[in-house]
């Protein structure tokens, strides 16, 4: 069955505890978690301190997305913070470092993903595969929510999907930026199993019917 992840991102801040029960008591999944550190991406969103009450105030599984640069740096922080599984981008570090951030990240016990920017290729994977527990692929230029779906990413998350068989079936793939109820069934259909929808889902009044629709549509 396909996931659905809303990103706190489209959250209000100053509810968050209630919207993410809300998101889970509607069947969400995972709860994705977006870093941003104003220099690997040109924004600043939340961080260790967000995440750490977020842990304490959920059992949600914690997917974060660390949009930071050289994030081996923080990778055991984010883990003891309450991370389930941390994301880095391949494009953050030299392929050694970020080696060395999915090893900090699993001998924490936690899952580790590698992630993709738009104009990085599919076979950019490969170095990590063997170790990652999950793909996820960009469908929009990290640092911003409530972008438009580049349509130009579907034959990568197809071909993701064919590395994936190849090198390391158990691990997921996930697509992030644009997914909402038109885009989601295109994701599916290229491969992708977990959907992080942001402004489709918290940026809805009706979070529960705003899933409920992504789940039927990909069905
Ligand atoms: C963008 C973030 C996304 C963002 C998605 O840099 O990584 O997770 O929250 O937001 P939507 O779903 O609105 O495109
Ligand atoms: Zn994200």
């Amino acid at each position: 069955m396909i996931k659905i992840a809303p990103s706190i991102l489209a959250a209000d801040f100053c509810r968050l505890g209630a919207d993410v029960d809300e998101v889970q008591a509607a069947g969400a999944d995972y709860l994705h978690f977006d870093v941003m550190d104003g220099i690997f991406v040109p924004n600043i969103s939340v961080g260790l301190p967000v995440l750490k009450s977020l842990r304490r105030a959920t059992d949600m599984f914690l997917d974060v997305h660390l949009m930071i640069d050289r994030p081996q740096r923080y990778a055991k922080a984010f883990c003891d913070a309450g991370a389930d599984l941390v994301n880095v981008h391949v494009e953050s570090d030299t392929e050694e470092n970020i080696l060395h951030a999915l090893a900090a990240v699993k001998k924490c016990g936690r899952k580790v993903g590698v992630t993709l920017k738009p104009r990085t290729e599919a076979e950019a994977i490969l170095p990590f595969i063997e170790y990652c527990d999950l793909v996820l692929v960009m469908t929009v230029e990290p640092g911003f929510g409530g972008q438009r779906f580049m349509m130009d990413q579907l034959p990568k998350i197809n071909r993701i999907r064919g590395l994936i068989e190849r090198y390391a079936p158990r691990c997921e793939l996930e697509v992030d930026g644009g997914v909402d109820v038109d885009t989601a069934p295109l994701c599916v259909k290229a491969g992708a199993n977990v959907l992080v929808a942001g402004s489709a889902v918290f940026g809805k009044t009706d979070r529960a019917a705003a899933i409920r629709a992504i789940r039927e549509k990909t069905k």
